[in-house]
């Protein structure tokens, strides 16, 4: 994209000149012509400025605890993927990295290998087990396996007052031969919340609001760089028309059913790369 040059914008980035922190500085005069070229070539009218304006009003009062449309709303359009992509590369053949999204929450119970991390959702069992390692393929012991999922409802617990804080959450460590194994129910595909702007923006722009399965991840361990990540069920509804932009390839899983036609099992061992 070709900026647009302007007095105007010539003379709001010299007001910047003296901005003592050089990192802030970069990012504030980059936005404003950014935000100046953007205006110019729709040709904002000021009732669409305005209505900008109400909408990011809107976004910010639909923010509390549990609920975060600014994450959302970044979501929808990209820029929580494109910073995964600035910061996470692959080409050492690390597990890909990929969003965060609104529905994490920290402080969730650390269990004992091999423990549910459902009271009594609804689903069918999964099984799911691997190994933690190094881009050399040596196992990391030790390291934090932060695990979160929606019901068979659609809905994260933080999403629904009447689910327990943490279900389908739970955080395990892996064993010492980097092994790491838990249990929770089959995933299903989601809407994105939709009662609010967001939701409102994807209905006036026709874009579905579906998410494929998946499971959340983040792992950690010393000297390694933390990883945030999802594996995804392969072949499931909208693989390929997430909302949020948030598959890649190399995180779509097989999910397989167990040969006794009791439930799934899923094996896949995560890469760390060094810190
Ligand atoms: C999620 O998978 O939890 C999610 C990520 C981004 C936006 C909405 C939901
Ligand atoms: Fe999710």
């Amino acid at each position: 994209m070709t900026l647009i040059p302007s007095k105007l914008t010539d003379e709001v980035v010299s007001r910047y000149k003296d901005c003592p922190d050089p990192r802030l500085k970069e990012v504030m005069i980059s936005l404003v012509k950014h935000l100046h070229s953007f205006a110019r070539e729709v040709k904002l009218t000021e009732a669409e400025w305005i209505k900008g304006v109400e909408y990011a009003t809107r976004v910010g009062q639909f923010c509390d605890e549990t609920r975060q449309e600014f994450i959302l709303l970044s979501d929808v359009l990209g820029l929580e993927m494109t910073v995964v992509e600035l910061n996470h590369g692959s080409d050492a053949g690390e597990t890909e990295a990929t969003l965060l999204g609104p529905f994490y929450v920290p402080g969730a119970p650390e269990l004992p290998k091999g423990a549910m991390v459902s009271d009594n959702s609804a689903g069918e069992p999964l099984d799911v087990t691997g190994k933690i390692q190094d881009q050399k393929g040596k196992p990391i012991v030790n390291a934090l396996i932060d695990v979160w999922q929606a019901g068979e409802d659609g809905l994260y617990s933080s999403q629904d007052p009447n689910k327990p804080k943490f279900e389908l959450r739970g955080k395990f460590r892996s064993d010492r031969d980097g092994t790491y194994h838990f249990k929770s129910v089959l995933p299903k595909g989601y809407q994105i919340p939709t009662d609010g702007p967001v939701g409102d923006l994807m209905q006036a722009t026709g874009r579905p609001p579906w998410r494929p399965a998946h499971l959340h991840f983040r792992v950690s361990a010393e000297g390694y760089q933390a990883l945030t990540t999802h594996l995804f069920v392969k072949g499931a509804p909208h693989i390929h028309e997430d909302a949020v932009f948030g598959v890649k390839e190399s995180l779509i899983q097989d999910f397989k059913r167990n040969l006794d036609g009791k439930g799934y099992t899923l094996n896949y061992s995560f890469i760390l790369s060094q810190a």
